[in-house]
């Protein structure tokens, strides 16, 4: 008669651990700059050229981002409360941003730029100074930023629309486009002279 197999001995068993495998280390699976083959109806030039493009749009808007930051963070003065809010609104909002362009690079087989370090490489967006500057001249700063985030962006736009990514020109258009131009026009309205009481 047929018994119930026995459970394996403990020499034969495979051991088993709950023990983590830690300090593992391997080799670089994709190059940055590089795309893989992806079935999503774009050529490998075509991607590849979007994905140089993002990566620089990614670079910069994370600069932003930690200019946003940092100047929430330093403000100071009568508007101190109202610009620490906005700053860090603006900070939210492009963090949303540079996600779905990182994910974009992904999406066309790309390696999206993330290290702080190898965006401070590729940004072209100034340095700021380690310490705090006036409040006119942290939002000028700021704003300089965006405009020249904004004049890649059209020309990217442009380009990747001529190409046939039309993926990549709608979300650097309708999200890149769009919330740089927003954010630039609160921040211009702060830098406006205008009487706060009397005319
Ligand atoms: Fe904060």
């Amino acid at each position: 008669m047929q018994t119930k197999s026995a459970a394996p001995a403990a020499a034969t068993r495979p051991k088993l651990s709950s023990q983590p495998w830690l300090h593992q280390r391997g080799v670089e699976i994709q190059a940055f700059g590089t795309v893989r083959q992806f079935p999503v109806a774009l050529s490998a030039d075509t991607r590849l050229y979007s994905c140089q493009r993002l990566n620089q749009l990614l670079a910069d808007s994370q600069i932003l981002v930690a200019l946003y930051k940092k100047h929430h963070w330093l403000m100071r003065g009568a508007t101190f409360y109202q610009l620490h809010l906005l700053l860090d609104k603006h900070a939210g909002e492009q963090l949303v941003l540079i996600d779905a362009i990182a994910e974009r690079v992904q999406t066309l087989g790309g390696v999206a730029v993330g290290d702080p370090r190898h965006v401070a490489e590729i940004t072209r967006v100034p340095r700021a100074p380690d310490g705090c500057e006036e409040v006119p001249a942290m939002l000028s700063r700021l704003l300089e930023a965006h405009e020249l985030i904004l004049t890649d962006a059209h020309e990217a736009a442009a380009r990747t629309a001529e190409q046939g990514d039309d993926g990549t020109n709608d979300l650097i258009v309708s999200q890149v486009i769009r919330t740089g131009e927003l954010q630039a026009w609160f921040l211009a309205e702060h830098l406006v002279d205008t009487p706060l009481v009397r005319a």
